[in-house]
């Protein structure tokens, strides 16, 4: 089958690879008829490098038609309409008891210390191959699946893989208040997103980012936007004129580690881009090499006593924080990768024909899988109006 392959830093190749088998009796194999670039895949693209492999198969955004079931698995059987959630989680174990199916203890990956393996996403969270390919194998299948009606077009679903979750448990966790407002920091296909979740519960939503076409996304359905270019010295001085004075009930930080600004950790990441891996792993889990600029925004423009989201990806262990400020503001902080099945049943009753969250026009950008070269450089330049693509094997 064609599968798109990680090479080193900014060097992704489609190739032709194996078909994915049967390996355990919870195995499925899907036949994937719609894959998304994510900008998860975008640190493995840059920064995470380390703790990959040459020829790692990407991507952990893909729906399709279930192909095979091992004999363990009865909840969804050939033919079956399923989108794979980015996380494998078993269903069964405590983690997944407490709808922590990010946490799950039958599939993490205690070697490293992570939570619940992903798919395509490096040693850290399992090294298992990834859904921008023809097939997939999809582990614990038994639960790791979404089934959804057939019918309307794939982008209508294919969100409930990640970006719908994701974004649904960033403003979940940002605890608005209601008739609050929420400063979404970062614009991508998360941020705009949880711009539209907000809204859609009836939050203020002030977004920020730099990229103009992003801006205008999230303005044109109706949010107050600004841009980071003339504000990034004063952000934290216009959100508290913005909001009487005292600054936004809540922060969804949709950025994370490769923000733009923060100068020092630009140069650790760039080494660990640049090291031999068996000095850059060390480094990477011991060092602080994350770019905290949207953090240390977050934290600024928060009201005393707010909260902050954190639903872009951080990887440093020895991440310097404002200590002492979010301690005097009292701020409260929630984090971490999405459960994706938490959410999916509240969010599935928007995902009707009057399609309230925009999902069906929502990608910029559909390319054949071949092409994916090409459109992770568009995507990580932010070129051409891109914010999301999908492609199809
Ligand atoms: N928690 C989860 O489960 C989960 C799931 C998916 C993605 N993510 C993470 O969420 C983040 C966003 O994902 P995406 O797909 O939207 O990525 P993206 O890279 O397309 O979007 C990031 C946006 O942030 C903007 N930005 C950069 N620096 C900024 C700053 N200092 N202030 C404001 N905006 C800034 C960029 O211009 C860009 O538009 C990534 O870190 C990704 O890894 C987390
Ligand atoms: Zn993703
Ligand atoms: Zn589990």
């Amino acid at each position: 089958m064609k599968a798109v392959t990680w090479h080193g830093k900014r060097d992704v190749r489609v190739e032709e690879v194996p078909d994915p088998t049967i390996h355990e009796p919870t195995d499925a194999i899907i036949r994937v008829t719609s894959t998304n670039i994510c900008g998860s895949d975008l640190h493995l693209y840059e920064v995470l490098g380390a703790f990959m492999e040459p020829g790692d198969i990407l991507g952990h955004e893909a729906m399709g038609i279930v192909q095979e079931v091992g004999s363990a698995v009865s909840a969804i059987k050939p033919g079956d309409r399923v989108v794979i959630p980015f996380q494998m989680s078993c269903g069964a174990c405590f983690t997944c008891g407490e709808g922590l199916y990010s946490q799950c203890e039958t599939t993490q990956v205690r070697e490293y210390g992570s939570g619940a393996a992903l798919f395509g996403y490096s040693k850290l969270y399992g090294e298992v191959a990834g859904g921008q390919a023809e097939y997939l194998r999809v582990p614990q299948a038994q639960f790791t699946h979404v089934v959804v009606p057939d019918g309307p077009p794939d982008e209508r679903y294919v969100y409930l893989s990640d970006v719908l979750p994701t974004a649904w448990q960033a403003v979940a966790y940002a605890g608005v208040p209601k008739g609050g407002t929420v400063v979404v920091l970062g614009l991508g296909p998360i941020g705009d997103m949880a711009a539209r979740i907000a809204a859609y519960h009836g939050a203020r939503v002030i977004g920020v980012d730099l990229v103009p076409d992003r801006l205008e996304r999230v303005r044109a359905r109706g949010n107050e936007v600004v841009d980071l270019r003339g504000h990034e010295d004063d952000l934290g001085a216009l959100i508290r004129d913005m909001t009487d004075g005292r600054g936004a009930d809540s922060v969804i930080d949709a950025v994370g580690m490769e923000a733009h600004g923060s100068p020092v950790p630009k140069m650790a990441q760039t080494l660990t881009g640049l090291l031999p891996k068996a000095l850059a792993r060390p480094l990477m889990r011991n060092a602080g090499v994350d770019r905290l600029s949207a953090l240390y925004t977050a934290v600024d423009v928060v009201r005393r006593g707010g909260t902050i989201s954190l639903s872009g990806v951080y990887g440093g262990a020895a991440d310097p924080l404002p200590m002492l400020q979010m301690f005097d503001k009292q701020i409260q902080l929630r984090m971490g990768q999405a459960n994706v099945k938490r959410w999916v049943p509240d969010i599935m009753p928007l995902l009707d024909d009057e399609d309230v969250l925009g999902v069906e026009s929502f990608a910029t950008h559909r390319v054949p899988l071949t092409e994916a070269p090409h459109a992770y450089a568009t995507f990580q330049k932010k070129e051409d109006g891109a914010v999301k693509f999908v492609m199809t094997p």
